[in-house]
């Protein structure tokens, strides 16, 4: 490979911008040149988060002296033929990277190709400092210190070393996961942080997302029209409060795009609260002419040909995935650990630090221990427990859980979460086999609203019609509700129109019909279902348990929360001391 400069006519179609923004754009772009020069290991060190010093060494091709002084110049790359920006396979295609940060900062270059003596050239904020021998391996390893430290219109805005340490591990971890064919160490102020070793991309994926997707993942491997989709994904009801740990590769390129984060939230649709995040890897294979990946000055962005077959794609084969889990909740598993049933303030803090998962938190739920009565009559534990997997009710606490008696253990059901779910499923079965149930009302409700709720309520009769809900205009600031579906009972029809129309407003933006149809549907469900606080009966409560077991996607509720837990009897017995 030799470097050579790009004439004008290409530099002018590259992307331009700022490359370097922090120590953790410049870590990416030499980690990504050490990967696009063949490297089977990669090196990297830092200190104070890279503010003070950012270290890539490699054993990778190296170059000569020559090509060391060119690659130092921008727009000089090795990637780039004529015609090839439109089938870019390297990370790199612009040769701006090296240039950038050497204007930013005082870098030292050092290489070897195999066979030949070292060399190393010195730049000083984009002026030659130097140069000379060098003794280093075969490869290249870069040193770049005291990034912006004179620049001071961009060392104002980087932050405490702890942040950017925080995002230069998350930029090695994309491309390590992206080649989990190469080695690489991490080494932080003189601490190793990662060591790893070349291996097959689901153990990499493994190695470096929680561990906890061993028992709370899910595999995708779907492939639609020449576009290829794999990688792991994790049970709704095992999700966070930030979007920090989705990592998307469109052909090992780690991006940041746009409209796969919006696939990856569609396919959760109803299925996690709106404010909670999966947890995912996913690697996208599509043919090089599908994909323009030159659209984004840091790389990380593509643009799709087809955007809607990748996106029909992504919340296809997840959504399939997902609902293959059916009843499966992360709840359910977490009940081994006892620490679940404690209730004490400072536990809940301490686990919350060490695993930061929305399941985990949701599940210690305290119970209030004061001025509450059993509600339901208990059921005496005499006859044989018939086998449920979610067994014969025994009775009602605080008027909001169910507890169960199984075969293998004690099962307690949030009422609220699992009946919601079950009316959502309910309506989407009767929807899909053609109609669902509607329940006139007797007497028209109108209900006032703003105008553009109106006019969006308007629009959407149709498919509100299709759920059992018969809205009609009726003058500039009303709506009149004819009926509603039969699932809800008695709901609050002005509430609930009021809630519909907030949610079509929210969901404007280009989501497809169903996605619309799935979301406006669990709002519905969330009006129909048993409140929590609301006394049931026994034969109430199992009516319930069983719909539960014969109902797909119920071991959550429509936010992902889990809808019932089961502490086995193992459990139970090592809580009283008797294991
Ligand atoms: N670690 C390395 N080992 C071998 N060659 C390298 C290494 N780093 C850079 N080079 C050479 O230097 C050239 C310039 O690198 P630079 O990162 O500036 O541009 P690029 O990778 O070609 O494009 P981009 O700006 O998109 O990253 C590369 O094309 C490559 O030939
Ligand atoms: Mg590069």
């Amino acid at each position: 490979m030799s470097i050579r400069r790009l004439p004008p006519e290409l530099i002018n179609r590259i992307a331009a911008g700022e490359v370097v923004e922090r120590p953790a754009s410049a870590l990416k772009e030499l980690v990504e040149n050490s990967l696009d020069a063949g490297a089977a290991q990669v090196a990297v060190r830092l200190h104070a988060g890279g503010l003070e010093l950012v270290e890539v060494a490699d054993d990778g091709s190296g170059m000569p002296p020559e090509e060391m002084r060119l690659a130092l110049e921008r727009h000089a790359t090795s990637k780039l033929t004529e015609d090839a920006i439109d089938r870019v396979t390297s990370f790199g295609f612009r040769g701006e990277a090296l240039p950038s940060i050497a204007s930013v900062s005082r870098l030292m270059l050092e290489s070897r190709v195999r066979g030949t003596d070292g060399w190393r050239i010195a730049i000083d904020h984009g002026e030659p400092a130097g140069e000379g021998p060098a003794a280093l391996p075969p490869g290249t390893r870069i040193r770049v210190e005291g990034l912006f430290d004179k620049v001071p219109a961009r060392r104002k805005f980087l932050r405490s070393p702890r942040a950017e340490y925080a995002a230069c591990l998350d930029a090695v971890k994309r491309l390590a996961m992206a080649r989990s064919d190469v080695g690489f160490t991490f080494d932080h102020d003189g601490r190793r942080i990662l060591t790893l070793q070349p291996v097959d991309p689901p153990t990499r994926v493994a190695e470096l997302l929680s561990h906890e997707l061993d028992r709370h993942g899910v595999g995708i491997d779907c492939t639609r029209e020449g576009l290829r989709l794999t990688g792991v994904i994790s049970l709704p009801t095992f999700n966070r409060g930030v979007a920090d740990q989705q990592y998307l590769f469109v052909n090992s390129r780690p991006v940041k795009d746009r409209l796969l984060v919006g696939a990856l939230r569609a396919a959760y649709r109803d299925l996690i609260a709106r404010d909670r995040h999966p947890i995912a890897a996913l690697f996208l294979d599509v043919p090089l002419d599908e994909v323009d990946v030159n659209v984004h000055p840091a790389k990380t962005e593509v643009r799709f040909r087809d955007p809607a077959a990748v996106r029909g794609l992504i919340v296809g084969g997840l959504r399939h995935a997902l609902d293959e889990q059916g009843q499966r909740s992360a709840a359910r598993e977490q009940a081994a650990a006892p620490v679940m049933w404690t209730t004490s303030e400072s536990y809940e803090r301490d686990v919350e630090q060490e695993r930061p998962f929305a399941a985990v938190r949701e599940a210690q739920t305290s119970f209030t221990p004061v001025g509450f009565m059993p509600a339901a009559r208990a059921q005496p534990a005499v006859e044989p427990v018939p086998s449920y997997p979610l067994g014969v009710a025994r009775g009602q606490v605080a008027a909001t859980y169910i507890i169960a008696e199984a075969e293998d253990g004690l099962v307690i059901v949030d009422q609220h979460a699992a009946h919601e779910r079950l009316v959502l499923e309910g309506m989407r079965a009767a929807r899909e086999g053609g109609e669902v149930a509607r329940q006139a009302l007797l007497i028209p409700t109108v209900v006032e609203l703003d105008e553009p709720d109106c006019d969006r309520l308007e629009a959407a009769a149709t498919e509100l019609a299709e759920m059992g809900l018969e809205v009609e205009r009726f003058g500039p600031a009303s709506i009149l509700v004819r009926a509603v579906p039969a699932a809800l009972g008695t709901t609050d029809v002005t509430r609930l129109v009021a809630d519909l129309a907030a949610e079509i407003a929210e969901l404007g933006g280009p989501l497809s019909l169903r996605d619309k149809l799935d979301h406006v549907a669990a709002t519905i469900a969330c009006h129909g279902s048993v409140r929590a606080g609301r006394v049931l009966s026994v034969a109430e409560m199992n009516a319930l348990l069983r719909e539960m077991e014969v109902t797909p996607r119920s071991g959550q509720c429509n936010h992902g929360r889990p809808t019932w837990v089961k502490l086995g009897h193992g459990e139970i017995e090592k809580l009283f001391g008797r294991k």
